[in-house]
């Protein structure tokens, strides 16, 4: 396996090596492909973190499929629960498709919770959701996660799409922060 790395004085230790990862990927990609297989599904990239993601899992769905890229920003400081999302850059038409929501990291679980609602709204044939890692420990919203690639513990991690201050997601494996 791989060594420790330092991204801005955090130390991080190696969690998941490159070959873990890939293998797990085309498992979910056959899963994915025996399901999906000639509907041809329109796979949902949430930016930023998921796009390494999505462009190996999509070369691993062997049949016809779309790719479209959202990006969610929040607002805080509303009265309610705290935060209100917009979604940006999704300019397809949903009625009617078969959507798989792409996610790099469920932790609270508040983005999906929040996005899965929003894409209800447009009617699409049926949601399926693919996160590529998953914190059950730190869950406090419900969604509906259809395909989990890992579970980890509830500590921060880099790598495979995933980053610390913009630096990480270059790394072909997954890193924890070694406090
Ligand atoms: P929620 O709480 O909405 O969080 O489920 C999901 C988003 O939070 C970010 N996140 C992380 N990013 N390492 C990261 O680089 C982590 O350990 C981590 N935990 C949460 C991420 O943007 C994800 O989409
Ligand atoms: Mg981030």
């Amino acid at each position: 396996m791989s060594d420790n790395i330092t991204i801005r004085e955090l130390e991080f230790v190696p969690l998941l090596s490159e070959k873990q990862v890939q293998d797990r990927v085309a498992e979910l990609g056959e899963a994915l492909t025996e399901r999906y297989g000639g509907s041809n599904p329109l796979f949902i990239s949430i930016l930023s973190g998921a796009f390494v993601f999505a462009s190996d899992l999509m070369r691993q769905f062997r049949a016809d499929c779309e790719v479209g890229f959202v990006k969610l920003s929040s607002y805080s400081g509303t009265r309610s629960s705290g935060s209100v999302q917009t979604v940006m850059g999704l300019e397809k038409e949903l009625k009617g498709r078969h959507l798989i929501v792409l996610e790099d990291i469920i932790d609270t679980g508040r983005t999906l919770h929040f996005f899965l609602d929003h894409l209800r709204g447009q009617e699409p044939a049926s949601i399926c959701t693919v996160t590529f890692l998953r914190k059950p420990d730190a869950a406090e919203f419900p969604v509906q996660v259809d395909y989990v690639g890992f579970d980890i513990g509830n500590e921060f991690v880099v790598g495979y799409g995933l980053d610390y201050e913009g630096i990480g997601r270059n790394l072909p494996g997954v890193y924890v922060h070694n406090e």
